[in-house]
Protein backbone atom coordinates (compact mmCIF):
# COMPACT_ATOMS: atom_id res chain seq x y z
CA UNK A 1 0.00 0.00 0.00
CA UNK A 2 1.27 3.48 -0.62
CA UNK A 3 -0.05 7.02 1.27
CA UNK A 4 0.69 9.97 -0.95
CA UNK A 5 1.04 13.57 0.89
CA UNK A 6 -2.27 15.51 1.22
CA UNK A 7 -1.94 19.08 2.25
CA UNK A 8 -4.74 18.54 5.89
CA UNK A 9 -6.94 16.42 6.57
CA UNK A 10 -10.87 17.37 7.59
CA UNK A 11 -13.60 15.73 8.78
CA UNK A 12 -15.17 13.40 11.50
CA UNK A 13 -14.93 9.88 12.24
CA UNK A 14 -15.64 7.26 14.92
CA UNK A 15 -12.92 4.85 15.82
CA UNK A 16 -13.56 1.06 15.84
CA UNK A 17 -14.56 -1.02 18.42
CA UNK A 18 -11.30 -1.42 21.08
CA UNK A 19 -9.58 -4.95 20.75
CA UNK A 20 -8.23 -5.29 24.29
CA UNK A 21 -12.54 -5.18 25.12
CA UNK A 22 -13.15 -7.11 22.50
CA UNK A 23 -11.39 -10.25 23.13
CA UNK A 24 -12.39 -10.34 26.63
CA UNK A 25 -16.41 -9.47 26.23
CA UNK A 26 -16.51 -12.73 24.28
CA UNK A 27 -14.08 -14.58 26.79
CA UNK A 28 -16.30 -13.43 29.52
CA UNK A 29 -19.15 -13.93 27.58
CA UNK A 30 -18.19 -17.58 27.02
CA UNK A 31 -17.14 -18.12 31.05
CA UNK A 32 -20.83 -16.70 31.97
CA UNK A 33 -24.29 -18.49 31.95
CA UNK A 34 -26.92 -17.48 30.32
CA UNK A 35 -26.84 -14.64 27.05
CA UNK A 36 -24.46 -11.96 26.80
CA UNK A 37 -25.80 -9.16 24.15
CA UNK A 38 -22.71 -6.75 22.90
CA UNK A 39 -22.59 -4.36 20.72
CA UNK A 40 -19.29 -2.35 19.73
CA UNK A 41 -17.52 -4.99 19.42
CA UNK A 42 -14.24 -4.92 16.85
CA UNK A 43 -14.75 -6.79 13.67
CA UNK A 44 -11.18 -7.23 13.35
CA UNK A 45 -9.55 -10.97 12.36
CA UNK A 46 -7.60 -11.28 15.98
CA UNK A 47 -11.76 -10.94 17.49
CA UNK A 48 -12.82 -13.44 15.24
CA UNK A 49 -10.08 -15.54 16.24
CA UNK A 50 -11.11 -15.42 19.33
CA UNK A 51 -14.93 -16.18 18.75
CA UNK A 52 -13.59 -19.40 16.75
CA UNK A 53 -12.00 -20.45 19.48
CA UNK A 54 -14.43 -20.08 21.97
CA UNK A 55 -17.14 -21.88 19.50
CA UNK A 56 -14.44 -24.74 19.65
CA UNK A 57 -14.88 -24.76 23.56
CA UNK A 58 -18.16 -24.71 22.98
CA UNK A 59 -19.65 -21.35 23.36
CA UNK A 60 -22.83 -20.26 21.28
CA UNK A 61 -21.29 -17.28 19.24
CA UNK A 62 -23.83 -15.34 16.95
CA UNK A 63 -23.24 -12.24 15.18
CA UNK A 64 -26.88 -10.87 14.22
CA UNK A 65 -26.53 -7.42 12.67
CA UNK A 66 -25.09 -5.06 14.92
CA UNK A 67 -24.69 -6.75 18.06
CA UNK A 68 -23.40 -10.49 19.10
CA UNK A 69 -24.82 -12.35 21.29
CA UNK A 70 -23.12 -15.44 23.26
CA UNK A 71 -24.23 -17.94 25.21
CA UNK A 72 -21.56 -19.17 27.52
CA UNK A 73 -20.17 -22.82 29.07
CA UNK A 74 -19.88 -20.88 32.70
CA UNK A 75 -16.39 -21.35 34.52
CA UNK A 76 -14.98 -24.57 34.13
CA UNK A 77 -17.31 -26.04 31.94
CA UNK A 78 -15.72 -25.58 27.94
CA UNK A 79 -15.26 -28.75 26.26
CA UNK A 80 -11.99 -29.92 24.47
CA UNK A 81 -11.73 -28.53 21.05
CA UNK A 82 -10.96 -31.67 18.43
CA UNK A 83 -8.60 -29.54 16.59
CA UNK A 84 -5.47 -27.25 17.12
CA UNK A 85 -7.08 -23.83 17.72
CA UNK A 86 -5.30 -21.23 15.11
CA UNK A 87 -5.26 -17.85 16.71
CA UNK A 88 -3.72 -16.16 13.47
CA UNK A 89 -1.47 -12.81 14.35
CA UNK A 90 -3.49 -12.64 18.04
CA UNK A 91 -1.36 -12.52 20.88
CA UNK A 92 -3.77 -11.78 23.40
CA UNK A 93 -6.17 -14.37 22.18
CA UNK A 94 -3.21 -16.71 22.50
CA UNK A 95 -2.29 -15.20 26.00
CA UNK A 96 -5.57 -14.75 27.51
CA UNK A 97 -6.89 -18.15 25.88
CA UNK A 98 -4.37 -20.29 27.74
CA UNK A 99 -5.33 -19.58 31.34
CA UNK A 100 -8.93 -20.86 30.14
CA UNK A 101 -7.23 -23.86 28.38
CA UNK A 102 -5.07 -24.63 31.58
CA UNK A 103 -7.67 -24.62 33.99
CA UNK A 104 -9.90 -27.45 32.15
CA UNK A 105 -9.15 -31.34 32.36
CA UNK A 106 -8.10 -31.78 28.56
CA UNK A 107 -5.26 -31.19 26.24
CA UNK A 108 -5.29 -28.73 23.73
CA UNK A 109 -3.13 -27.34 21.12
CA UNK A 110 -2.73 -24.04 19.71
CA UNK A 111 -0.67 -22.82 16.69
CA UNK A 112 -0.70 -18.68 15.02
CA UNK A 113 1.05 -17.41 11.87
CA UNK A 114 4.35 -16.56 11.47
CA UNK A 115 4.37 -13.48 13.62
CA UNK A 116 2.62 -15.27 16.27
CA UNK A 117 4.75 -18.28 16.48
CA UNK A 118 7.58 -16.31 16.80
CA UNK A 119 6.34 -14.59 20.08
CA UNK A 120 7.19 -15.48 23.94
CA UNK A 121 5.18 -17.92 25.46
CA UNK A 122 6.98 -18.38 28.60
CA UNK A 123 5.52 -15.82 30.26
CA UNK A 124 1.98 -17.48 30.78
CA UNK A 125 3.74 -20.85 30.88
CA UNK A 126 5.23 -20.63 33.76
CA UNK A 127 2.55 -19.42 35.94
CA UNK A 128 -0.10 -21.27 34.94
CA UNK A 129 2.74 -24.35 35.37
CA UNK A 130 2.85 -23.31 38.82
CA UNK A 131 -0.72 -23.62 39.00
CA UNK A 132 -0.46 -27.17 37.95
CA UNK A 133 -1.14 -27.00 34.09
CA UNK A 134 1.78 -28.68 31.51
CA UNK A 135 3.18 -27.45 28.61
CA UNK A 136 4.86 -29.05 25.30
CA UNK A 137 6.32 -26.16 23.40
CA UNK A 138 9.22 -25.47 20.67
CA UNK A 139 12.26 -24.17 21.30
CA UNK A 140 12.05 -21.02 23.73
CA UNK A 141 8.52 -21.09 24.64
CA UNK A 142 6.94 -20.71 20.96
CA UNK A 143 3.88 -21.96 19.95
CA UNK A 144 2.49 -24.78 18.40
CA UNK A 145 1.99 -24.98 21.97
CA UNK A 146 0.44 -28.39 23.88
CA UNK A 147 -1.80 -27.72 26.57
CA UNK A 148 -2.21 -30.26 29.40
CA UNK A 149 -4.99 -28.84 31.65
CA UNK A 150 -6.43 -29.82 34.86
CA UNK A 151 -9.58 -28.85 36.90
CA UNK A 152 -7.52 -28.89 40.23
CA UNK A 153 -5.94 -25.56 39.70
CA UNK A 154 -3.73 -24.16 42.51
CA UNK A 155 -4.25 -20.88 43.33
CA UNK A 156 -0.91 -19.01 43.74
CA UNK A 157 0.31 -15.43 44.43
CA UNK A 158 2.26 -14.65 41.24
CA UNK A 159 4.88 -11.21 41.33
CA UNK A 160 4.93 -10.23 37.51
CA UNK A 161 8.41 -10.11 36.68
CA UNK A 162 6.96 -7.91 33.75
CA UNK A 163 4.30 -5.43 33.22
CA UNK A 164 1.54 -7.15 31.18
CA UNK A 165 -2.05 -7.21 31.01
CA UNK A 166 -2.02 -10.05 28.82
CA UNK A 167 -0.05 -12.26 31.43
CA UNK A 168 -2.17 -10.82 34.59
CA UNK A 169 -5.50 -11.62 32.32
CA UNK A 170 -4.16 -15.08 31.59
CA UNK A 171 -3.51 -15.57 35.56
CA UNK A 172 -6.76 -14.06 36.84
CA UNK A 173 -8.90 -16.74 34.16
CA UNK A 174 -7.18 -19.73 35.56
CA UNK A 175 -7.83 -18.27 38.82
CA UNK A 176 -11.78 -18.68 38.56
CA UNK A 177 -11.59 -22.42 38.14
CA UNK A 178 -8.98 -22.70 41.44
CA UNK A 179 -10.11 -23.31 44.72
CA UNK A 180 -9.39 -20.14 46.35
CA UNK A 181 -8.25 -16.75 46.00
CA UNK A 182 -5.55 -15.82 43.34
CA UNK A 183 -4.04 -12.99 43.43
CA UNK A 184 -1.26 -11.14 40.47
CA UNK A 185 0.50 -8.27 41.89
CA UNK A 186 1.99 -6.01 39.02
CA UNK A 187 5.25 -3.97 39.09
CA UNK A 188 3.46 -1.28 36.96
CA UNK A 189 -0.20 -0.39 36.18
CA UNK A 190 -1.62 -1.87 33.26
CA UNK A 191 -4.59 -1.88 31.58
CA UNK A 192 -7.51 -3.01 33.73
CA UNK A 193 -9.87 -3.95 31.11
CA UNK A 194 -9.73 -7.72 32.66
CA UNK A 195 -10.86 -6.26 36.23
CA UNK A 196 -13.34 -4.30 35.19
CA UNK A 197 -15.21 -6.57 33.58
CA UNK A 198 -14.90 -9.59 35.94
CA UNK A 199 -16.88 -7.13 38.05
CA UNK A 200 -19.44 -6.05 35.60
CA UNK A 201 -19.79 -10.63 35.09
CA UNK A 202 -20.37 -10.48 38.94
CA UNK A 203 -16.97 -12.03 40.09
CA UNK A 204 -15.34 -11.08 43.79
CA UNK A 205 -12.14 -8.89 42.96
CA UNK A 206 -10.31 -7.07 45.28
CA UNK A 207 -7.56 -4.71 43.95
CA UNK A 208 -5.31 -2.96 46.46
CA UNK A 209 -2.28 -0.60 45.58
CA UNK A 210 1.32 -2.33 45.60
CA UNK A 211 5.03 -1.13 45.89
CA UNK A 212 6.54 0.97 42.82
CA UNK A 213 3.10 2.08 41.49
CA UNK A 214 1.46 -1.01 40.69
CA UNK A 215 -1.30 -3.32 41.93
CA UNK A 216 -1.83 -6.54 43.71
CA UNK A 217 -5.47 -8.00 42.18
CA UNK A 218 -6.81 -10.89 44.04
CA UNK A 219 -10.02 -12.91 42.37
CA UNK A 220 -12.55 -15.75 43.58
CA UNK A 221 -12.55 -19.13 42.06
CA UNK A 222 -15.38 -20.43 41.06
CA UNK A 223 -18.47 -17.45 40.40
CA UNK A 224 -21.29 -17.51 39.13
CA UNK A 225 -20.95 -15.18 36.07
CA UNK A 226 -23.75 -14.41 34.84
CA UNK A 227 -24.46 -12.74 31.53
CA UNK A 228 -25.02 -9.49 30.79
CA UNK A 229 -25.15 -6.64 28.25
CA UNK A 230 -21.97 -4.68 27.00
CA UNK A 231 -21.32 -2.01 25.20
CA UNK A 232 -17.65 -1.78 23.41
CA UNK A 233 -15.74 1.70 23.19
CA UNK A 234 -14.05 2.91 20.41
CA UNK A 235 -10.36 1.91 20.76
CA UNK A 236 -7.62 4.92 21.61
CA UNK A 237 -5.06 2.72 19.96
CA UNK A 238 -7.13 2.85 16.71
CA UNK A 239 -7.87 6.45 16.91
CA UNK A 240 -4.33 7.48 17.53
CA UNK A 241 -3.78 7.04 13.85
CA UNK A 242 -6.15 9.93 12.79
CA UNK A 243 -5.68 11.73 15.46
CA UNK A 244 -1.53 12.28 14.58
CA UNK A 245 -2.19 12.45 10.99
CA UNK A 246 -4.49 15.30 11.79
CA UNK A 247 -1.19 16.29 14.34
CA UNK A 248 1.09 16.25 11.81
CA UNK A 249 -0.70 18.38 8.96
CA UNK A 250 -1.02 21.84 10.11
CA UNK A 251 -4.25 23.39 9.12
CA UNK A 252 -5.77 19.81 9.78
CA UNK A 253 -9.43 19.99 11.65
CA UNK A 254 -10.90 16.42 12.74
CA UNK A 255 -13.01 15.25 15.18
CA UNK A 256 -12.57 11.12 16.37
CA UNK A 257 -15.36 10.01 17.88
CA UNK A 258 -16.19 7.18 20.98
CA UNK A 259 -12.22 7.19 22.00
CA UNK A 260 -11.76 5.39 25.36
CA UNK A 261 -9.89 7.33 27.41
CA UNK A 262 -9.25 4.92 30.13
CA UNK A 263 -5.46 6.66 31.98
CA UNK A 264 -4.42 3.06 31.91
CA UNK A 265 -4.83 3.69 27.76
CA UNK A 266 -4.43 7.20 27.55
CA UNK A 267 -0.52 7.98 27.44
CA UNK A 268 -0.09 8.71 23.70
CA UNK A 269 -2.52 11.43 24.21
CA UNK A 270 -0.80 13.20 27.73
CA UNK A 271 2.14 13.13 25.41
CA UNK A 272 0.99 14.66 22.31
CA UNK A 273 -0.39 17.10 24.51
CA UNK A 274 3.26 17.89 26.42
CA UNK A 275 4.40 18.11 22.63
CA UNK A 276 2.38 20.89 21.71
CA UNK A 277 -0.82 19.29 20.09
CA UNK A 278 -3.92 20.62 19.71
CA UNK A 279 -6.37 17.92 21.34
CA UNK A 280 -9.31 18.61 23.10
CA UNK A 281 -11.70 16.05 24.82
CA UNK A 282 -15.05 16.81 24.06
CA UNK A 283 -18.59 15.12 25.74
CA UNK A 284 -16.79 12.87 28.32
CA UNK A 285 -18.85 10.09 29.30
CA UNK A 286 -19.19 6.36 30.14
CA UNK A 287 -19.82 3.75 27.80
CA UNK A 288 -19.61 0.05 29.07
CA UNK A 289 -17.37 0.86 32.72
CA UNK A 290 -15.23 2.75 30.44
CA UNK A 291 -14.45 6.44 30.21
CA UNK A 292 -15.18 7.88 26.59
CA UNK A 293 -14.55 11.10 24.98
CA UNK A 294 -14.67 12.75 21.19
CA UNK A 295 -11.05 14.35 20.47
CA UNK A 296 -11.05 17.37 18.40
CA UNK A 297 -7.90 17.51 17.02
CA UNK A 298 -6.21 20.65 15.24
CA UNK A 299 -2.97 20.02 12.98
CA UNK A 300 0.42 21.50 13.94
CA UNK A 301 3.11 22.93 16.19
CA UNK A 302 4.86 19.58 17.37
CA UNK A 303 7.92 19.82 19.30
CA UNK A 304 10.49 17.11 20.77
CA UNK A 305 10.26 16.31 24.05
CA UNK A 306 11.33 13.30 26.76
CA UNK A 307 8.81 10.17 27.38
CA UNK A 308 9.30 8.99 31.02
CA UNK A 309 9.42 4.83 31.30
CA UNK A 310 6.85 5.19 33.22
CA UNK A 311 4.56 5.94 30.90
CA UNK A 312 5.18 2.71 28.65
CA UNK A 313 2.06 0.64 30.08
CA UNK A 314 -0.07 3.36 29.08
CA UNK A 315 0.87 3.89 25.61
CA UNK A 316 2.48 0.59 24.88
CA UNK A 317 0.82 -0.45 21.45
CA UNK A 318 1.75 3.93 20.62
CA UNK A 319 5.07 4.33 20.20
CA UNK A 320 5.30 3.71 16.28
CA UNK A 321 2.76 6.11 16.06
CA UNK A 322 4.51 8.42 18.41
CA UNK A 323 7.18 7.64 16.42
CA UNK A 324 5.72 9.22 13.44
CA UNK A 325 5.23 12.09 15.58
CA UNK A 326 8.44 12.90 16.81
CA UNK A 327 9.71 12.81 12.98
CA UNK A 328 7.28 15.65 12.14
CA UNK A 329 8.07 17.86 15.70
CA UNK A 330 10.66 20.42 15.93
CA UNK A 331 13.69 18.94 18.06
CA UNK A 332 14.17 15.78 20.27
CA UNK A 333 11.89 13.15 21.14
CA UNK A 334 13.70 10.56 23.55
CA UNK A 335 11.48 7.57 24.18
CA UNK A 336 12.61 5.14 27.01
CA UNK A 337 11.30 1.73 28.66
CA UNK A 338 10.69 0.53 25.19
CA UNK A 339 12.21 -3.17 25.97
CA UNK A 340 8.45 -4.86 25.60
CA UNK A 341 8.48 -3.64 21.90
CA UNK A 342 10.86 -6.25 20.73
CA UNK A 343 7.83 -8.56 22.02
CA UNK A 344 5.21 -7.40 20.25
CA UNK A 345 3.45 -8.47 16.53
CA UNK A 346 7.06 -7.91 15.71
CA UNK A 347 10.15 -6.61 16.89
CA UNK A 348 8.86 -2.96 16.89
CA UNK A 349 11.89 -1.40 17.89
CA UNK A 350 13.63 -2.54 14.96
CA UNK A 351 11.17 -1.97 12.28
CA UNK A 352 10.43 1.47 13.59
CA UNK A 353 13.83 2.20 13.75
CA UNK A 354 14.00 0.92 10.04
CA UNK A 355 11.11 2.50 8.46
CA UNK A 356 12.34 6.01 10.26
CA UNK A 357 15.73 5.02 8.20
CA UNK A 358 13.64 4.10 5.00
CA UNK A 359 12.41 7.58 4.92
CA UNK A 360 15.04 9.90 5.69
CA UNK A 361 14.31 10.48 9.85
CA UNK A 362 17.54 10.87 11.98
CA UNK A 363 17.31 8.59 14.76
CA UNK A 364 19.27 6.28 17.34
CA UNK A 365 17.88 3.32 18.70
CA UNK A 366 18.63 1.52 21.74
CA UNK A 367 18.08 -1.62 23.56
CA UNK A 368 14.96 -0.45 25.15
CA UNK A 369 14.83 3.39 23.69
CA UNK A 370 14.77 5.29 20.27
CA UNK A 371 15.55 9.12 19.98
CA UNK A 372 14.22 10.75 16.91
CA UNK A 373 15.60 13.82 16.07
CA UNK A 374 12.78 15.87 14.14
CA UNK A 375 13.73 19.59 12.07
CA UNK A 376 9.76 20.54 12.27
CA UNK A 377 9.78 20.25 8.51
CA UNK A 378 8.38 17.24 6.76
CA UNK A 379 10.76 14.55 6.12
CA UNK A 380 11.93 13.12 3.07
CA UNK A 381 9.56 10.14 2.67
CA UNK A 382 9.89 7.82 -0.37
CA UNK A 383 10.66 4.78 1.66
CA UNK A 384 9.25 0.53 1.04
CA UNK A 385 8.73 -0.38 4.86
CA UNK A 386 8.56 -3.51 5.82
CA UNK A 387 5.77 -4.49 8.20
CA UNK A 388 6.52 -7.63 9.31
CA UNK A 389 3.03 -9.15 9.43
CA UNK A 390 2.51 -5.97 12.15
CA UNK A 391 -0.28 -3.77 11.17
CA UNK A 392 0.42 -0.88 13.94
CA UNK A 393 3.55 -0.90 11.59
CA UNK A 394 2.11 -0.96 8.59
CA UNK A 395 -0.96 2.23 9.67
CA UNK A 396 2.07 4.01 11.13
CA UNK A 397 4.37 4.48 8.29
CA UNK A 398 1.08 5.52 6.09
CA UNK A 399 0.16 7.78 8.54
CA UNK A 400 3.51 9.33 7.74
CA UNK A 401 3.07 9.52 3.97
CA UNK A 402 0.49 11.65 4.54
CA UNK A 403 3.12 14.05 5.80
CA UNK A 404 6.53 13.43 3.77
CA UNK A 405 7.85 14.85 0.49
CA UNK A 406 7.56 11.61 -1.28
CA UNK A 407 4.90 9.11 -0.60
CA UNK A 408 5.50 6.48 1.80
CA UNK A 409 4.55 2.47 0.86
CA UNK A 410 4.39 -0.82 3.11
CA UNK A 411 5.38 -4.26 1.46
CA UNK A 412 2.28 -5.72 2.58
CA UNK A 413 -0.93 -4.24 4.29
CA UNK A 414 -3.14 -7.31 5.02
CA UNK A 415 -2.30 -7.07 8.69
CA UNK A 416 -4.07 -3.75 9.22
CA UNK A 417 -7.57 -6.01 8.72
CA UNK A 418 -6.58 -7.28 12.23
CA UNK A 419 -7.18 -4.29 14.52
CA UNK A 420 -8.84 -1.57 11.73
CA UNK A 421 -10.58 -3.39 9.31
CA UNK A 422 -11.34 -0.19 6.98
CA UNK A 423 -8.38 1.73 7.91
CA UNK A 424 -7.91 3.01 4.60
CA UNK A 425 -11.18 4.11 4.06
CA UNK A 426 -12.00 5.50 6.89
CA UNK A 427 -8.75 7.99 6.38
CA UNK A 428 -9.19 8.40 3.20
CA UNK A 429 -12.80 9.84 4.08
CA UNK A 430 -10.49 12.32 6.22
CA UNK A 431 -8.77 13.27 2.96
CA UNK A 432 -5.93 10.74 2.95
CA UNK A 433 -4.78 9.27 -0.23
CA UNK A 434 -4.02 5.80 1.09
CA UNK A 435 -4.62 2.79 -1.78
CA UNK A 436 -3.29 -0.04 -2.96
CA UNK A 437 0.36 0.32 -4.76
C1 LIG B 1 -3.09 -6.21 25.51
C2 LIG B 1 -2.00 -5.91 26.28
C3 LIG B 1 -0.72 -5.43 25.72
C4 LIG B 1 -0.88 -4.89 24.30
C5 LIG B 1 -1.73 -5.78 23.44
C6 LIG B 1 -3.10 -5.99 24.05
C7 LIG B 1 -4.30 -6.73 26.17
O1 LIG B 1 0.21 -6.49 25.74
O2 LIG B 1 0.38 -4.72 23.70
O3 LIG B 1 -1.88 -5.22 22.15
O4 LIG B 1 -5.39 -6.74 25.56
O5 LIG B 1 -4.20 -7.15 27.34
P1 LIG B 1 1.06 -6.83 27.08
O6 LIG B 1 0.11 -6.84 28.19
O7 LIG B 1 1.71 -8.14 26.85
O8 LIG B 1 2.06 -5.70 27.18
Amino acid sequence: MVARPVARLQGRVSAPGDKSVSHRALMFGALALGETVISGLLQGEDILRTAAALTALGADVRREGEVWRVRGFGVGGACEPQDVLDLGNSGTSARLLSGILASHRFTSFMTGDGSLRRRPMQRVIEPLSRMGARFQSREGGRLPLAIVGTDEMVPIEYELPIASAQVKSCILLAGLNAAGETTVIEPAATRDHTERMLRHFGAEIRVAAAEKGGKRITVAGWPELKGRDLVVPGDPSSAAFAVVAACIRPGSDVLVGNVGINPLRAGLYATLKEMGADIAFQNEREVGGEPVADLHVKGGGLKGIDVPAQRAPSMIDEYPILAVAAAFAEGTTHMQGLAELRAKESDRLSSVAAGLAANGVAHEMGADSLTVHGTGAPPPGGGLVKTHLDHRIAMSFLVMGLGTREPVAVDDGSPIDTSFPGFAALMNGLGAGIEAA
